[in-house]
């Protein structure tokens, strides 16, 4: 059995508009382009705010996974443990980012939180939270991409292709 073609498609259009906001949220941080790079990340992750929460919703409506039953325990385990973390991650990500957005000067967000709040001690450390994800995320994604590589490479069973578009008939 593979993840339903819903969750295949919320899975890699995430991975598409998280890639754009690493490139632009460090276009902005390290002046790669002059303007705009910021105000396209907070369009964008308002739009990733909607697909993530799209996403979680048909994961605990429909929570049908692939059931690994070729894999050691370990195997089964650690994925367990890395697409929780993944999740989470990206769940802190909207979240610190859009407090750290509500503190900006000109904040393009339709419902920006109090701008008090986001510049007070708590909406700084959230700020540094934002920053710090993208290590947090680096190791989650080297674990997760260096499972997939090492079943479609080294063995029988490829998971891979439990998150692969098919137009087969199951
Ligand atoms: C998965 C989602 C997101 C990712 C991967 C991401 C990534 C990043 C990165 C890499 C930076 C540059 C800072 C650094 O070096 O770490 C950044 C900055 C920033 N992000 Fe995000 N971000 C995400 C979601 C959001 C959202 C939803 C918002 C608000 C709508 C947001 C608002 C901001 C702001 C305002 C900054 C600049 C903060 C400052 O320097 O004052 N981010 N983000
Ligand atoms: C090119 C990079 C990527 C590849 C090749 C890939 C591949 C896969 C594969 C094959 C699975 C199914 C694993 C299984 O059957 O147990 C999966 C699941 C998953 N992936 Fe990725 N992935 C990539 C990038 C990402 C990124 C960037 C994220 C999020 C930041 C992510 C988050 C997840 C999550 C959360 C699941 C579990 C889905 C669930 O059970 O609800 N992936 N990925």
């Amino acid at each position: 059995m593979r993840y339903s073609r819903a969750q295949i498609v919320y899975h890699w259009l995430t991975v598409a508009v998280l890639a754009f906001m690493v490139l632009s949220g460090l276009a902005y941080n390290y002046d790669w382009i002059d303007t705009g790079s910021i105000r396209f990340h907070q369009l964008l992750g308002q739009i990733f705010i909607v697909l993530l929460a799209a996403r979680l919703i048909t994961r605990l409506i429909y929570p049908v996974t692939p059931d690994h039953a070729d894999h050691t325990a370990f195997e089964v385990i650690a994925a367990r443990i890395v697409h929780g973390g993944l999740y989470l991650c990206m769940i802190a990500y909207v979240f610190t980012g859009y407090i750290a957005a509500s503190g900006l000067r000109d904040p393009m967000l339709l419902a920006p939180v109090n701008q008090a709040f986001a510049r007070s001690d708590a909406g700084e450390w959230l700020l540094e939270a934002h920053f710090t994800l993208k290590w947090i995320l680096l190791a989650l994604f080297t674990l997760h991409f260096a499972g997939a590589l090492k079943h479609l490479l080294w063995q029988q069973n490829k998971p891979i292709s439990n998150m692969t578009p098919t137009f087969r008939k199951e």
